[in-house]
């Protein structure tokens, strides 16, 4: 007999980072404080993107009158709704079991809300639909929209990871030449834990992109032109974000964040030299290229 067949959310995907990101006391804290300090009384407010309701429930609790919050996993959004029903909220929360561009498609989100906020971010910003998500936002977005996250800004530094390169990559093993396997290497980023690696840096921290969701041009490809402060082998650069809510800031670089830390490989590793100057390219999904000038 299958065990699992009987537990009632038996074969539901939903990631486990849900649990590390809801109890993740600094995140939630920075996050009710945006929203205490906004003045939204009476305010009408779209999110993107609920999981188990946390920010839609603040918002109601700070006086919001109609939160409209839309969620892409039908699982997810179930839970919330029973989550928000417990708590009371059920009265001035809609939770839109789809994903944002659909429920746009339908007209269930209002034109023009006061505010729009968002928390769909991961280690290097742009995983969890950063794209999408901020085309939709710009599509019910009016002139005295508010959106949260309003900048979001992702710091990189140039390093040595022997350790995090080779999880993305394989040459030979037992004497033979497994290299064909990395044309499935990720090229973009992937999430290093920040208690397993201790990467070399290599340059100083340089700001490598600034994420406005009302601005067009904020995926356009950057070049950066970066001075090695110390030689070495570059397999790629470490990279953390700093997300403004209002006036607060929730940052992938606390040790005590459930944030993972984004590594972006080089496609070959390659040696840098100190006092030498190099350009660094990202394109929008966070992949890099490093040329010496
Ligand atoms: C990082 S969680 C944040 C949940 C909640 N806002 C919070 O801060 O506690 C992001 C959630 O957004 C959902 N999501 C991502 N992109 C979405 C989209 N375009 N439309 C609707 N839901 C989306 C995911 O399924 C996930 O449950």
């Amino acid at each position: 007999m299958n065990q699992t067949a009987s537990l009632p959310c038996a074969g539901v995907k939903v990631p486990e980072w849900h649990f590390r990101m809801m109890r993740d006391n600094v995140r939630n804290a920075s996050i009710e404080a945006a929203i205490a300090s906004c003045n939204v009384v009476e305010k009408t407010i779209v999110e993107i993107g609920t999981g188990a309701g946390l920010p839609a429930m603040l918002f109601a609790k700070y006086g919001a009158s109609r939160v409209f919050t839309c969620e892409m996993n039908e699982r997810v959004a179930a839970a919330a709704r029973e989550i928000i029903r417990t708590n009371g909220f059920q009265g001035r929360i809609a939770v839109i079991a789809k994903s944002s561009r659909q429920a746009i498609l339908d007209g269930d989100l209002p034109s023009a809300p006061d505010i729009i906020f968002t928390e769909t971010l991961d280690a290097g910003v742009v995983g969890e639909g950063y794209e999408v998500i901020s085309e939709d936002i710009r599509k019910i977005a009016g002139p005295a929209t508010v959106v949260m996250p309003g900048l979001v800004r992702q710091v990189g530094f140039l390093c040595t990871d022997l350790r995090a390169f080779e999880q993305n990559s394989v040459f030979y093993e037992c004497g033979l030449d497994l290299s064909g396997f990395n044309l499935f290497s990720k090229r973009s980023y992937f999430s290093v834990g920040k208690d397993l690696h201790d990467p070399t840096p290599l340059s100083p921290l340089i700001l490598v992109r600034s994420y406005d969701y009302l601005n067009t041009s904020s995926l356009d490809p950057v070049e950066h032109q970066v001075v090695a402060h110390s030689s070495g082998i570059c397999h790629g650069m470490m990279s953390y974000f700093e997300a403004h809510f209002g006036q607060f800031l929730v940052s992938s670089r606390e040790r005590g964040s459930h944030w993972s830390m984004a590594f972006h490989p080089l496609l070959e590793p390659m040696p840098v030299e100190s006092g030498r100057h190099y350009f660094l390219k990202a394109d929008k999904s966070g992949s890099i290229g490093l040329i010496s000038i």
